[in-house]
């Protein structure tokens, strides 16, 4: 039985400039809902750039001008200003775990606490599901008040992963999440974006062609700000249509 796929994200004609320096130029890409979706492409093409713009993280960075639409679940994300809502419903996770220096429990219900959740059953409901849920609740159950960054490099992103899960978002955004991980790290983390798809729709950057295509459904290759080549992962590394995708894939290039 073929199930039809739904757009969870949308994004037409996406133009980013950084003062004058055109860091996109016309994106073109549907986001398939409860998927992994592989973004790669050599250094500087513009990945983390375009993941930034889903939810809204390139704000903050100073004469940055964005043209095109963006839509997640068919509403505008720049047209709606409730920031912190899209931000919690598209969470992200960075190349490095970025933990507070608290304990491993607190960071976890840092982002439900600022939402208004005070009650400790409900607190510690969510930090025991987010971190199963991140696949590193075993290693860490015991140790709880313990300060997260004891934890090792792999431990720590994995409960970067339960912090964003926290938040119940829709959508997780991750730049190369298992850059700074050894192989067993990376495996474990792989796994977990493979189950967490389920509940999720992910979009992951990686410099990793090996990853990309162990844990992604579909794939786009970017170049010098374009999106050159968008498909079913298999598609992409097996049979790509075009001759620069091709090159990178192959690594005669970036
Ligand atoms: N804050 C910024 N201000 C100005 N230019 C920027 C900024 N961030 C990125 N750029 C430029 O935009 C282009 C795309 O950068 P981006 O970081 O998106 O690339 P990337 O594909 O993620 O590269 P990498 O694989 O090295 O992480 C580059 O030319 C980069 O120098
Ligand atoms: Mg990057």
């Amino acid at each position: 039985m073929s199930v039809i796929d739904r757009n969870k994200l949308s994004v037409r004609n996406l133009d980013l400039f950084y003062g004058d320096k055109q860091a996109l130029k016309k994106i073109n890409m549907d986001i398939k809902e409860n998927k992994v979706t592989a973004l790669i492409g050599p250094s500087g093409c513009g990945k983390s750039t375009f993941l930034r713009t889903l939810n809204r993280m390139n704000d903050l960075i100073e004469n940055v001008k964005i043209d095109g639409v963006i839509e997640v679940d068919g509403e505008d994300i720049y047209k709606n200003n409730d920031v912190i809502k899209l931000r919690t419903k598209i969470g992200m996770v960075f190349q490095k775990a970025n933990l507070f220096p608290m304990s491993i429990y607190d960071n976890v219900a840092y982002g439900p606490r600022i939402h208004g959740i005070k009650d400790k059953a409900t607190l510690d409901k969510i930090v025991e599901e987010s971190l199963k849920g991140a696949a590193i609740w075993d290693e860490v159950k015991d140790r709880l008040k313990m300060p997260a960054l004891g934890l090792s490099g792999g431990q720590q992103q994995r409960v970067c992963i339960a912090r964003t899960i926290a938040m119940k978002p829709d959508v997780i955004l991750m730049d190369e999440p298992t850059s700074a991980l050894d192989p067993i790290s990376t495996a474990k983390v792989e796994e977990l974006i493979f189950e967490l798809k389920k509940d999720y729709t992910i979009v992951i950057v990686t410099h990793n062609m090996q990853q990309a295509a162990r844990i992604s459904d579909e794939t786009g290759f970017f170049l010098n700000g374009e999106l050159i080549e968008y498909n079913n992962t298999k598609d992409i590394f097996t049979v790509p249509t075009d001759k620069r995708t091709e090159d990178y894939i192959t690594g005669r290039f970036g």
